[in-house]
């Protein structure tokens, strides 16, 4: 009896541990990406302060994170392993996201190798093989993305030269491939107000360790106890039945 005590205790015990498990590692509607450090929900009471840049939105169930330079852009995956964090433009238009991204006050680079690429901005058309960047160009002006190295034609003039991870290319150049960032391991694991959560987070998962162990500990010897009461009960019977063929 004492024991089923104690292990009743123990169950609400790590059931609870279970819970900060919860609360700690958490997601923004049914299939957002899991957000936890050091990334964390605005205005979500965790366990760290806030990290500069990691803090994400949680609006209607969809997961953004907000660049000063551009704007929200939509988090679609992050990967902790590779520190890999996949972002979708809700506009659609990747291109104008790394034309106006500026990542110099972030903890994040672009995840892809980068290649100087000028936007032009041209009133006319330009011969096969340059392909216009839909998102970006209209009937009376039409943008490409092109090698710094070539001269500026006459109808056209540079917008800006970036450092980007690709040209546009019809085929390249959607949402699914191209935002992808990664972050500063350097930036996060080396102030020292982060350490404690780095040891708090392995605690959580520590104790989420024995609350598996104790569930099935529970179950275990639940089974040993209800088969073995089982077993009794069969011996009684054998006895009575004994008894009554004696008599
Ligand atoms: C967010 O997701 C929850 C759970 O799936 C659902 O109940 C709720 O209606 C959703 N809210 C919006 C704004 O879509
Ligand atoms: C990015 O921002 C930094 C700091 O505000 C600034 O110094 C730099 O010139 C910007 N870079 C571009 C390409 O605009
Ligand atoms: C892009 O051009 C700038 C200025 O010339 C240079 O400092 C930078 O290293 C170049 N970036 C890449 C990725 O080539
Ligand atoms: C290109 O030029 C047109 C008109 O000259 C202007 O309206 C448009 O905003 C420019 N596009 C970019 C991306 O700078
Ligand atoms: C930890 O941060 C405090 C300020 O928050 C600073 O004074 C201290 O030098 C830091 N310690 C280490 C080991 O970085």
């Amino acid at each position: 009896m004492d024991a089923f005590i104690f292990l009743f205790l123990f169950s609400v015990f790590t059931f609870q541990s279970c819970i900060i498990k919860v609360t700690y590692a958490t997601k923004c509607g049914d299939t957002g990406p899991e957000i936890h450090y050091p990334y964390q929900i605005k205005g979500q009471q965790q366990h760290h302060e806030a990290l500069h840049g990691f803090e994400v939105l949680c609006k209607d169930n969809i997961t953004t994170i907000h660049f000063p330079s551009y704007g929200d852009l939509v988090v679609n995956s992050i990967s902790y392993e590779t520190k890999n964090i996949h972002l979708l433009d809700p506009k659609n238009c990747p291109h104008r996201v790394f034309l106006n991204l500026n990542l110099s006050l972030t903890p994040f680079h672009y995840f892809h190798v980068l290649k100087n690429y000028t936007y032009l901005n041209c009133s006319t058309t330009l011969p096969h093989p340059f392909v216009e960047v839909p998102c970006l160009s209209a009937s009376t002006h039409h943008v490409y993305t092109v090698d710094p190295a070539l001269p500026v034609p006459g109808s056209c003039e540079g917008i800006k030269t970036v450092a980007i991870p690709f040209a546009y290319s019809p085929y390249l150049s959607d949402n699914r491939l191209g935002l992808r960032l990664t972050w500063d391991s350097q930036d996060t694991e080396t102030r020292n107000n982060t350490r404690g959560s780095h040891t708090w987070r392995n605690i959580v998962i520590g104790t989420s360790m024995i609350c598996v162990f104790v569930m099935a500990m529970l179950i275990i010897s639940i089974s040993i106890k209800v088969g073995g009461a089982t077993r009794n009960r069969h011996q009684k019977e054998g006895q009575l039945l004994k008894s009554f063929t004696d008599f």
